[in-house]
């Protein structure tokens, strides 16, 4: 029998995990169950540190970028004498089981936690898109809207001045960002963990469409794979264009969540729930075409992210 449940969201935050607060919170008091937030992800849950939701507590959250409950990563979550430390928590506050936002390590430890006999449910909420189980995590669609943005200005002032822009995007080491931001924007070149890199591919490349005649160029990186520094001078060096580099960073991880985000995160919090009262655990919700679905965790874990070899395919038609 389930009286109170808690949520916290860990790891990045991402746009709209707000959103799924505030719909894991409003389905589980509408069926008359109590709901703590647990603050600043499993930190907060080991240390004890939690606060009571009300209805009134998620108002006028949907719009809202971060996430009200703060976020933290704990890598000492992976022992076991945590876990347990965080199950006794748990226990002296009379919470049954949880809802926990987040990413990979997110999942991980609601894995762990689930173990010992506290169902977790796993709600996708990080802007990298790189989690099994699910076609879009919570907070993807704003962090894109958020880069194309961004490069439809750098387009701007990258043609008035003949340069070639080299924008590093986030997604840890899922290039699912770059490409979708690549065919948003119409950009010449990508590189991306799918892609690979070959400097000297993509120098001569710019070299060629600048010998073609065009007066700007737009290469996206996916982080942690490339020097964007050196490669700039590369550019500048070898090529027509003087290459210019913007890492977008952290900005792509802020800003009001996008209406999709919004639906997607209202949907899953209230699917996550929905299982915790039909006693699930260890199950983690996502989006397959537009239904809602759930699958383990652990089988989640270890599926193979879907290719997206036809949105390569169809940059490199277009491009
Ligand atoms: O997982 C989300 C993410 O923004 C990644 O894209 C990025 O690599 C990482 O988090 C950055 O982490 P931090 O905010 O700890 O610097």
């Amino acid at each position: 029998m389930i009286r109170k449940i808690g949520v916290l969201t860990s790891g990045g935050d991402a746009p709209g995990m707000n959103a799924a607060i505030r719909a894991v919170t409003r389905t589980a008091l509408s069926n008359g169950i109590e709901v703590t937030g647990i603050l600043d992800g499993y930190k907060g849950l080991v240390e004890g540190r939690f606060i009571d939701l009300k209805r009134s507590s998620v108002s006028n959250l949907l719009n809202r970028g971060g996430t009200i409950l703060g976020s933290a990563r704990l890598p000492e979550f992976k022992n076991d004498e945590v876990v347990v430390k965080a199950c006794e928590t748990l226990q002296a506050n009379e919470i049954d089981a949880i809802c926990v936002i987040g990413g990979d390590g997110t999942y991980r430890g609601a894995v762990s936690l689930t173990n010992k006999g506290i169902n977790c449910i796993g709600i996708p909420g990080t802007i990298d898109n790189d989690i099994p189980g699910t076609d879009f995590t919570i907070g993807f669609d704003t962090a894109l809207h958020t880069i194309v943005d961004c490069i439809d200005k750098l387009r701007d002032t990258s043609s008035s001045h003949h340069r070639a822009s080299i924008v590093e995007v986030m997604g840890n080491r899922c290039g699912d960002l770059a490409i979708y931001a690549g065919l948003s924007t119409g950009a010449e070149i990508l590189v991306t963990p799918e892609t690979g890199f070959d400097e000297d591919a993509v120098v001569e490349k710019l070299a060629y469409l600048e010998r073609q005649g065009k007066n700007h160029a737009i290469v996206i990186v996916t982080e942690k794979l490339v020097d964007v520094n050196n490669l700039a001078s590369k550019v500048t060096s070898k090529t027509g264009f003087a290459g210019r580099v913007t890492v977008l960073g952290h900005i792509q991880r802020g800003g009001s969540p996008t209406p999709n985000d919004r639906v997607l995160a209202s949907r899953m919090g209230e699917k996550a729930v929905d299982l915790i009262l039909q006693g699930v655990g260890g199950h983690c919700v996502g989006v397959d075409d537009s239904a809602i679905v759930h699958m383990p965790i652990d089988e989640a874990l270890n599926m193979p992210r879907e290719s997206k070899k036809d949105f390569y395919r169809l940059f490199e038609r277009l491009v």
